[in-house]
């Protein structure tokens, strides 16, 4: 399809889902509806949207959504609506706070838009993109989280800082889950092509591994709330990966049925987006102590997956 026929829902009209918006619609990359529980926050910000691509000679893309048989035929519906962490809590804690929110938006999302792409962005990530995968029914390609690609964003920049060298010369790779237990990759991250390991020292590796571990909660410790901007950039390449059918190869959370020796979890792993959402889970090797912090990253998502209820017979 092409990429000025394609139109994108977003659930959640916040920090993320607004800039979001802006990035879809000033980059003229698709019809974007925005849609949030409080209908004059969408309200709001279309207009001030509206004003933004005015004043940047944009095409005015973009419109508020009051019910989701408006969003009807959306080819990809990106939910970055509920709670957003405080500060001293982690992206776990908000677990019971989001379930139910998620678990009401894919019903509908079900309902009405059933043929598309969903890219969750709500925390507890993981274990939110479980059970939207598992409630909406929809196909493993249709439905993955947005985790990796913010977090190696996050490495990428670091190591660019360290580097003294362009951000474009980073090439950065993080799996797992996304909280600290996420796996960034040295042997994988390479500048101008370079694996990091050959250019930095082990301590100085250490460093930006712990700094990218905890990136969003010092973010958080200034904001009082979530970061948006970088998150809504992370979501911004994964749409344009669909919309263009790039064939990008990006980490993301998605189901796994026995990939990286792993089942019924999502995790954040490579694979390839292209226009039908994700085409290949492309399988790194890793070492054992890799292999072992996937291990708890699924162990530690299959808990808050226990506390959904939505378990039922097959062991985890
Ligand atoms: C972060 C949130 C979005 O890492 O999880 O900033």
């Amino acid at each position: 399809m092409k990429s000025e026929k394609r139109k994108i829902a977003i659930i959640g009209a916040g920090k993320i889902g607004a800039t979001l918006a802006m990035r879809v619609a000033e980059n003229d990359l698709a019809d974007v509806l925005l849609l949030d529980v409080k209908e004059n926050l969408a309200h709001g910000v279309v207009l001030d949207l509206k004003d933004n691509l005015s004043i940047l000679g944009c095409p005015q893309r973009v419109n508020y959504a009051i019910d989701y048989l408006e969003l009807a035929g959306a080819d990809i519906v990106v939910i970055t609506a509920g709670f957003s962490r405080k500060p001293d809590m982690s992206r776990e804690d908000l677990l019971g706070k989001n379930e139910e929110v998620i678990r009401e938006i894919t019903l509908k999302i079900k309902r009405y838009i059933p043929n598309a792409i969903i890219i969750v962005v709500t925390n507890p990530l993981d274990i939110m993109t479980y059970l939207v995968y598992k409630i909406s029914g929809f196909s493993r390609p249709k439905v993955m989280g947005m985790s990796g690609v913010l977090d190696a964003g996050r490495f990428g920049g670091l190591i660019a800082d360290e580097l003294k060298v362009s951000a474009q010369n980073i090439q950065a790779m993080v799996m797992g889950m996304h909280s600290d237990l996420m796996l960034p990759l040295p042997k994988y991250s390479t500048a101008y092509g370079v694996s990091i390991r050959r250019i930095l020292d082990r301590e100085r590796v250490e460093q930006l591994l712990k700094k990218t571990r905890k990136r969003g909660a010092e973010i958080v410790s200034y904001l009082a709330c979530s970061a948006h901007y970088a998150p809504s950039a992370a979501v911004f390449l994964m749409l344009k990966a669909i919309c263009n059918n790039e064939k990008r190869v990006l980490p993301v959370s998605v189901y796994l049925e026995g990939e990286y020796n792993l089942s019924n979890v999502c995790l954040g792993v490579p694979v390839k987006i292209g226009g039908k959402g994700i085409e290949e889970i492309v399988e790194l090797e890793l070492d054992k102590e890799e292999k072992k912090i996937l291990q708890e990253s699924a162990k530690k998502a299959k808990e808050g997956i226990r506390k959904l209820g939505i378990y039922s017979k097959r062991k985890i």
